[in-house]
């Protein structure tokens, strides 16, 4: 199995993954939000990319009798007049159990909404189900490509801290013991160099993935806007045994538990 990654949404432009299987990482939040939307019991999230587009498909759904709530942030917050943002704590099973959640984020919708153009398999990752994808993953058997969101364009440690994870447990996986003897290169994965250094900042942070976030960017900006409890709940390791799916659904995008 070849695993590569792509450290921005950007570069899937320049990449052939049709017949991959695509993984797509927002750790710092929306990744790590639908995730925990669907492990709580979200029927399904419908990412897209614009505010408006999020009001009328909520209002297209609800219009169904379909319960939907419409979500969103842009620059971390909240956005004006929609009732939910984009932290994974607002969706406990009470608030999220049965609806459909309409979301749109600054990169992690709209890295969604590419790798979809791009790969007919597409799951959903973060590090409370890493563990999940990457069985998921050697279950379909193809190869992989990691699509991390960055921020505005730009590589994101979390993100790429999030595909190493997932490296780390395949390889677990295909060559156990991996961990014990690291200096060993893996033998089993074909990897692409970046997926190589993934792995290693994976290996790096295991024991403390939380930390990660403090050396990030979006980690501290998260931090300095006050949402510490958020930062301690997407640093969660293999929590959940959800691997949402990224789904063509009449016209939009659907992501379900797979
Ligand atoms: C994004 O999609 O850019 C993020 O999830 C931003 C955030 O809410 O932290």
């Amino acid at each position: 199995m070849r695993i590569d990654i792509l450290p921005t949404t950007e570069s899937i432009v320049q990449a052939e993954i049709t017949g991959h299987t695509a993984v797509v990482f927002d750790i710092l939040r929306a990744t790590t939000t639908i995730v925990t939307a669907i492990a709580h019991g979200c029927r399904r999230v419908v990412p897209v990319l614009e505010a408006a587009e999020a009001r009328e498909v909520a209002e297209r759904l609800a219009g169904e009798n379909i319960p939907v709530l419409v979500a969103g942030e842009r620059g971390g917050r909240k956005i004006p007049g929609f009732p939910c943002g984009n932290s994974p704590l607002e969706y406990p099973p009470e608030v999220v159990g049965g609806q459909t959640l309409v979301l749109t984020t600054s990169n992690g919708t709209r890295a969604l909404n590419a790798a979809a153009q791009k790969a007919r398999i597409v799951l959903v990752g973060s590090l409370l189900n890493a563990r999940a994808v990457a069985q998921e993953a050697c279950r379909l058997g193809r190869n992989v490509t990691m699509v991390c969101a960055g921020t505005q364009g730009q590589f994101s440690l979390e993100d790429i801290l999030g595909a190493g994870m997932v490296v780390l447990e395949i390889l677990e996986m295909v060559e156990p013991g991996w961990l014990r003897l690291s200096a060993r290169q893996p033998s089993a994965l074909d990897l692409t160099d970046l997926a190589v250094a993934a792995l290693h900042l994976a290996h790096a942070y295991l024991e403390n993935p939380r930390r990660a976030f403090d050396h990030a960017s979006h980690g501290r900006k998260l931090l300095n806007m006050g949402l510490a409890a958020d930062l301690d709940w997407c640093a969660s390791l293999n929590t959940f045994q959800v691997v949402p799916v990224v789904k063509n659904d009449n016209g939009f995008l659907s992501i379900e538990n797979g």
